[in-house]
């Protein structure tokens, strides 16, 4: 037994190979109770799939880099939940793919942003930040404003979030293009931001 441990010790490529293997057995042991846990992998109650036109607005927050700026992830500890409400539960996120709970806060969580504000204050601020918040150095998208949406594909992305299991109808998905077309970029954002943690409140 002693001459294998020093054999190990005095063999780099087999440490290295077998540090590997025991760090890839403690990772399985954390990570794959979590796939079979239901309180991670079903939806929590009252959750419900992005309208086509909400989804429209989360293909925007993605394509604008807002998650670079923003979490989505209210942790555990007091000074958060004060702040933002109740902390994020892997329910609530089942749905999204990908999720966007990023992990840089230049500006605050908006886990919860849902209802936090009105609509036209979400137009005004989006469009120019300082005309509401005067210290604020969030970049304006004014571009928001002008670009429509023709909805073209929105259909087909329904269809693909339906294959990861989000409970779309077939009506959801023939109504898709009628519910964004004419819309604004801005309109799906905020009706998107609006939706925000809006199911356990
Ligand atoms: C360069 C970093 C940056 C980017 C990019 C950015 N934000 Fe912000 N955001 C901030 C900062 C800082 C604040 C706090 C000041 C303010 O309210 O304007 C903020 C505030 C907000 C708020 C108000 C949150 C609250 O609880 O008061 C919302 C909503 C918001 N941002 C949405 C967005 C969206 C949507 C995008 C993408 C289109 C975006 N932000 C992009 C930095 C950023």
């Amino acid at each position: 037994m002693k001459n294998m441990h020093e054999k190990v010790e005095k063999n780099a490529g087999l440490l290295a190979i077998l540090i590997m293997i025991v760090i890839s057995f403690g990772a399985l042991v954390e990570i794959l109770p979590l796939m079979y846990q239901k309180e991670t992998t079903e939806p929590v109650e009252g959750l419900k799939p992005y309208t086509a036109l909400q989804l429209e607005g989360r293909d925007i927050y993605i394509r604008e880099g807002c998650v670079g700026c923003h979490s989505q992830m209210i942790r555990p500890f007091r000074a958060e939940t004060e702040r933002y409400g109740h902390y994020s539960v892997a329910g609530e996120t089942v749905w999204e793919h990908p999720f966007l709970w990023g992990s840089k806060r230049t500006g605050p969580d908006l886990a919860r942003v849902g209802g936090r504000y009105s609509d036209q204050w979400h137009r005004v601020h989006l469009h120019n930040p300082r005309a509401v918040v005067p210290e604020s150095n969030m970049p304006g998208f004014p571009w928001l404003d002008e670009n429509t949406l023709d909805g073209e594909l929105t259909a087909k992305k329904m269809e693909v979030f339906r294959g990861f299991g989000v409970p779309y109808t077939d009506e959801d998905i023939a109504g898709a293009q009628a519910a964004v077309k004419g819309k604004t970029e801005m309109d799906a954002l905020v009706a998107y931001l609006q939706s925000l943690g809006t199911a356990l409140k």
